[in-house]
């Protein structure tokens, strides 16, 4: 994140905001159908912070405050102009009915608004993502080539929208496992793998790297790395970029990171924490395959050590077993449900459980993240920030971080970076919670 002044002198928000999906399954869909429905009186935006939140300004005895949407420059929801890419043809209005989110009743009040995003075609190549067969698709002969008819697409959608700005958020699948190598260490060596078609360089990062070239700030809603590599951090430096990512903190991880903090806060030991979900929509379909698994694996297993800190607090926490599985269970389509088994310990280590069983929706939980995302981070852009925007940590599985630093996910903390970024952003002093004065 670069350093920005206290009280930056935060550019105006007029004018249209495109907003670019590769992706336009449920989530997407969710998003969009969502929003335009906000706009015109038909529902509430229930779980966004940008919509919802107030913030506290100065001390508790001055009695200030705000509404974020009073207290922050942002983008008008009814300047938003969507595209997207998928391998799928299926227009916003289609996509909707087969993702099975939302009421159709609903769909069909906003059917002119859906049925006219249709999707250009993909970057797309079943090695990375082995359960999609995608049709409409471009056939570039190098990587390179596709990363230019991306940038062709959204230069083309930019004149004819007479937008502003844009924001790029990944709502696509998941792509299989991809560990970090050489190719990915420098802006250099990323781009002659783009000339010579490396299989390190997968779809989302071509999209990636084609959005930072046209200035268009990046989040990745996937566990893919994507932009999580030396090279494309360096790209977004250079091209003033703000990037974000990895992978919606939408459900059982959500929680994860509000039940671990409250264990180690109150210096409870764990035994084990054991995850199920069982899913029925395309994305639960996509993870059904073992490398698309991994990846997810590692986003969702990652959380617990770094709350848990075991090598600080090895009597409480070294050895814990923790195992996450998500079952492809079609019936179920979006509507989620996790169970967590919790084996923890007490007073002289005596053992105790607890469960949780979390009956979610998908992509309602999705949609409102993707809203703020888009909200905050063109925000992000229009106040000088570029690079990895950690203060919106609160929103990822898998935060990106400097490599110095290890990645926060205790939701609190992360709730508390955010705000007191808002604050800094607009000149106003941060809420450390210390309070002495008040007892002075
Ligand atoms: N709560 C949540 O829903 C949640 C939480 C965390 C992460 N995610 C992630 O968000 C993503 C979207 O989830 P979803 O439920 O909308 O899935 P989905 O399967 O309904 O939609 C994904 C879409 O991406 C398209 N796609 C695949 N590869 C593409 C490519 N290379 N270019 C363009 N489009 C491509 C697919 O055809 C599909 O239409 C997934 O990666 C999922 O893991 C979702």
């Amino acid at each position: 994140m670069s350093l920005v002044e206290k009280g930056a002198d935060i550019k105006s928000s007029n004018g249209k905001l495109g907003i670019l999906m590769p992706g336009l399954g449920a989530v997407a869909t969710t998003f969009i159908a969502g929003v335009e429905a906000v706009k015109r009186g038909m529902g509430e935006p229930i779980g966004s912070l940008t919509q919802l939140a107030h913030i506290r300004l100065g001390k508790r005895t001055d009695n200030r405050v705000e509404k974020l949407t009073d207290f922050l420059p942002f983008a008008n929801l009814s300047d938003f102009v969507y595209g997207a890419w998928d391998p799928i043809p299926d227009d916003a209005y289609q996509s909707a009915i087969k993702a099975g989110v939302l009421e159709r009743a609903l769909i069909e009040q906003l059917r002119p608004t859906l049925e006219a995003i249709r999707p250009w075609t993909a970057v797309f190549d079943q090695k990375y993502v082995k359960r999609l067969e995608g049709k409409h698709v471009k056939k570039s002969k190098s990587k390179m080539d596709s990363a230019e008819e991306i940038k062709k697409d959204i230069l083309k959608f930019k004149k004819e929208n007479n937008l502003d700005r844009m924001v790029m958020i990944w709502c696509a699948s998941t792509e299989a496992y991809q560990e970090r190598l050489p190719v990915h260490d420098t802006l250099e060596a990323f781009r002659k793998g783009l000339e010579r078609n490396d299989d390190a360089i997968t779809p989302s990062m071509i999209y990636a790297y084609a959005a930072i070239d046209c200035g268009v700030p990046f989040a990745n809603g996937a566990p893919n790395l994507t932009v999580d590599i030396p090279a494309m951090i360096q790209w977004a430096k250079e091209r003033n970029v703000p990037i974000c990512g990895k992978d919606f903190k939408s459900g059982q991880t959500f929680l994860k990171t509000v039940i671990a903090p409250a264990l180690k806060a109150r210096m409870l030991g764990l035994d084990g924490w054991f995850s199920t979900n069982i899913l029925g929509n395309r994305d639960g379909e996509v993870l059904d395959d073992p490398e698309s698994f991994k990846t997810k694996e590692e986003s969702k297993l990652s959380v617990l050590d770094h709350i848990l800190q075991p090598k600080i607090y090895p009597m409480l926490y070294n050895g814990y077993c923790h195992k996450v599985r998500i079952n492809y269970y079609r019936p179920r389509g979006d509507n989620k449900e996790s169970w967590d088994n919790i084996d923890i310990k007490g007073w002289l280590g005596y053992t105790m459980q607890l469960k949780i069983n979390f009956l979610c929706r998908d992509s309602i939980l999705a949609a409102p993240i993707v809203l703020d995302l888009v909200l905050f981070l063109d925000l992000a852009q229009r106040a000088g920030m570029r690079g990895i925007q950690e203060w919106l940590s609160f929103y990822f599985k898998s935060p990106m971080s400097a490599p110095e630093v290890y990645p926060e996910h205790d939701l609190f903390i992360q709730l508390m970076k955010l705000k007191n970024t808002l604050r800094h952003l607009k000149g106003e002093e941060l809420i450390t919670h210390l309070g002495i004065e008040y007892y002075d």
